[in-house]
């Protein structure tokens, strides 16, 4: 009778097991969502996306590009690019993908 009843919870643990095994599943599903929807960046848009992650940083973290709409960026842009020491095209690559990504 006793041994029935190990056997039992033995294979309670094993579904407890299975059954927890379905959650870290889910996450890493969501996490290739969010990979994949990074990895949406278009060609034309890669430097200045790199641009802006190394060089827009430093003084007060990444903002958030939707943040801003396209018309709100472009004299933030003039003020930063002087702050980050930007060459005219690393101001344009940045400039470009910041529209791209700004509040609609
Ligand atoms: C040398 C430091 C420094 C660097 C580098 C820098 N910023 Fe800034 N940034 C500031 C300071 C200081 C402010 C707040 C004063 C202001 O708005 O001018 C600011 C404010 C901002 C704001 C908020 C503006 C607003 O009107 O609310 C945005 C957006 C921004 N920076 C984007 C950028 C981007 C994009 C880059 C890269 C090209 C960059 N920053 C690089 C210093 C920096």
């Amino acid at each position: 009778m006793q041994r029935k009843f190990l056997l039992l919870t033995l294979v309670l643990i094993v579904l407890a097991g299975c059954s927890k095994k379905s959650i870290p599943d889910k996450s890493v599903s969501k996490k290739n969502q969010t990979t994949k929807s990074v990895a949406i960046i278009p060609e034309s848009l890669k430097l200045g996306s790199r641009l802006y992650a190394t060089k827009c940083g430093n003084c007060h973290g990444l903002k958030r590009t939707d943040e801003f709409t396209s018309a709100a960026w472009l004299p933030i842009m003039d003020r930063m690019a002087v702050e980050a020491r930007l060459s005219e095209s690393e101001k344009a690559s940045i400039l470009a993908y910041v529209q791209a990504y700004s509040k609609k």
